[in-house]
C-alpha cells in the first residue's frame, strides 16, 4: 500500500493533536484534583470525582491511539524488565512518601500520606503478581 506525502503529513499533525490533547487532559487532572481539596459540597465534589475519572480515561484512550499511530501493540512494553522498572518506581515513590510522613508533626497530614503508601504497597502488590503471570505465560509458550 502506497502512503501519499499528504497522507504522512496528516499522520503527523493527528499525532501530535493526540500529544497536545494528552498534555490538556493531564493539566485539567491537576488542576481539578487541586480544587477539590477545597470543595465541601457533595454534589460538586462529585461532579468534579466524575470530570477526573473521565479525564484519566480520555488519557488512557489517547495513549491507545497515538501507540497504534506509532505502530506498537501495547502489550509490546508487558516486559518482566518493565514491569521490575515499575517495581522500582513505586518502591522509591513508598520511600519518599515514608520520609514525608516521618518529617511531618501534623496528625491530618500523616494519615493521609500513610493511605497513600498503603495505595504504593498494593501497587507493588499486583506489580509482582503481574510480573508472576508474565513469567508463566512465557514459559508456556
Ligand atoms: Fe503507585
Amino acid at each position: 500500500m502506497k502512503t501519499s506525502r499528504d497522507d504522512l503529513e496528516k499522520q503527523q499533525k493527528l499525532y501530535d493533536l493526540l500529544k497536545k490533547q494528552h498534555e490538556a487532559e493531564k493539566h485539567e487532572i491537576l488542576h481539578y484534583s487541586s480544587l477539590l481539596k477545597d470543595i465541601e459540597n457533595n454534589l460538586i465534589r462529585n461532579y468534579f470525582n466524575t470530570l477526573l475519572n473521565d479525564g484519566i480515561k480520555h488519557i488512557q484512550y489517547i495513549t491507545q491511539a497515538m501507540a497504534k499511530i506509532e505502530g506498537s501493540s501495547g502489550s509490546a512494553h508487558l516486559t518482566k524488565e518493565g514491569i521490575d522498572e515499575s517495581i522500582e518506581e513505586e518502591l522509591r515513590s513508598k520511600n519518599i512518601l515514608s520520609e514525608c510522613i516521618n518529617l511531618s508533626d501534623d496528625i491530618e497530614i500523616k494519615e493521609l500520606i500513610k493511605s497513600v503508601v498503603v495505595d504504593e504497597e498494593h501497587h507493588i502488590q499486583i506489580l509482582k503478581h503481574i510480573r508472576q503471570l508474565i513469567e508463566s505465560y512465557s514459559e508456556k509458550n
